[in-house]
């Protein structure tokens, strides 16, 4: 079977490639290139020994969307691409309205032009806004907080307005609470092209020495120690859930959330001492004022992938300390040299 990936050649993308590809599905990638590597791609078949389709386009394109089914005949769809910084969606709301939403809507009426029904989305916690009621449940009241965010509800009600006039599209809509870490063999991971705003992301730059120190964004937090906690999932165990989605789109009809999670919070600080402990390096830090528009505590109930996808995360924080530390130490500066 042959699964279509919009935004293959990014951070959740390439990392979904590989579990694809190792489930036994052909892999055709779509993908401007706008935030992802083409290196990534390569990659990706040197881990699995297995050939990715790729289509250097953009899922706006109407006519490459259609050429890509016309020559590959595809199963369902699993769609990242998308523009994904907060901050940048704020000054530039209108960019990523047009991307994000003009992307998913030209890619369903491709998709519905050539009968193909089954499709995983790319949602996000930021759907659940400023919840107060943890773990975190897929009925919570929805509301976003950013131009992102707002994007990804958008599109989640887009989706469930499009089941609801033909029931024969199945449509899985995971919502992933913070990705983190890298394939175990130190080849794909996180690449930012600028400095980075995620946490992990940050601590690693800390760590091989390209950012002097890791700023704290409050320690008066309603937590353990103060500072904010938030639910790190591997993205090894993410990409795997996609694959499990994928399935459940094949056995299924309907339009269903599930969040990806592991159902535990870790605070600044414990992510960043497992950091320290985990890799034998450093990581200075200065306490700072909060981030706007952070909340205290962030974490899934992970229950309905478990039982309706029989899909759980098995990678613990140290194997995420782990793994963003191999990829990082391993190439410095992304895919760029
Ligand atoms: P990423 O930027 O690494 O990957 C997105 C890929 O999509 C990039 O390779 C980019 O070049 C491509 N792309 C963007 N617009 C495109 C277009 N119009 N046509 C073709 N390709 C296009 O991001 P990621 O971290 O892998 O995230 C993937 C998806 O998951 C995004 O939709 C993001 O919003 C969502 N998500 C990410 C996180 C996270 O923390 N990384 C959390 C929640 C949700
Ligand atoms: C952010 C996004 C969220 C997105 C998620 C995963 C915001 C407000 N939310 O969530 O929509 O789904 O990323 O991509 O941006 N922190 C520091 N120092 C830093 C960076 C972060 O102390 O340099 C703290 C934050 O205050 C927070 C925690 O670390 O408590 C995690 O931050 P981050 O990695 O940015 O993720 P979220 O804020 O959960």
């Amino acid at each position: 079977m042959s699964i279509l990936i919009t935004g293959g050649a990014g951070y959740i993308g390439s990392h979904t490639c590989v579990e694809m590809l190792a489930a036994g599905y052909e892999v055709v990638v779509i993908d401007n290139l706008s935030n992802g590597s083409k290196l990534a791609i390569e990659r990706v078949e040197q881990i699995t020994g297995k050939s990715v389709r790729f289509y250097n386009a953009d899922v706006r394109n109407k006519e490459a969307l259609c050429r890509i089914f016309e020559e590959n005949s595809i199963d369902a769809v699993v769609h990242f691409a998308g523009y994904k910084a907060i901050g940048e969606s704020v000054k530039e709301p209108l960019m990523y309205y047009e991307n994000n939403i003009v992307n998913t809507l030209t890619l369903l009426e491709v998709m519905r032009e050539f009968g193909v029904k089954k499709m995983v989305f790319s949602s996000s916690a930021s759907v659940y806004g400023k919840s107060e009621a943890m773990p975190v449940s897929e009925d919570a009241p929805l509301c976003a907080i950013s131009p992102y965010g707002r994007t990804k509800l958008f599109i989640e009600e887009m989706l469930r307005d499009l089941y609801a006039s033909d029931n024969s599209w199945c449509m899985a809509l995971l919502r992933y609470f913070n990705p983190v870490g890298a394939h175990q063999s130190g080849m794909i991971g996180e690449a930012p092209k600028e400095i980075p705003n995620n946490l992990m992301p940050y601590i690693s730059q800390v760590a091989v020495g390209k950012l002097e120190h890791l700023n704290v964004f409050g320690n008066d937090y309603n937590t353990s120690d103060g500072t904010g906690s938030r639910d790190y999932i591997h993205v090894v165990d993410l990409a795997k859930g996609h694959v499990k989605a994928v399935e459940w789109t094949m056995s299924e009809s309907g339009c269903e959330a599930f969040n990806l999670g592991t159902g535990k919070g870790t605070t600044v600080m414990e992510l960043r001492d497992a950091f320290v402990r985990t890799n034998g390096v450093d990581i200075p830090y200065v306490v700072t004022s909060r981030r706007p528009g952070d909340c205290d505590v962030l974490y899934a109930c992970a229950d309905k992938a478990r039982s309706e996808l029989n899909w759980q995360a098995q990678l613990s924080i140290e194997d995420m300390c782990r793994d963003t530390w191999n990829w990082q130490k391993n190439n410095p500066d992304g895919y760029e040299k």
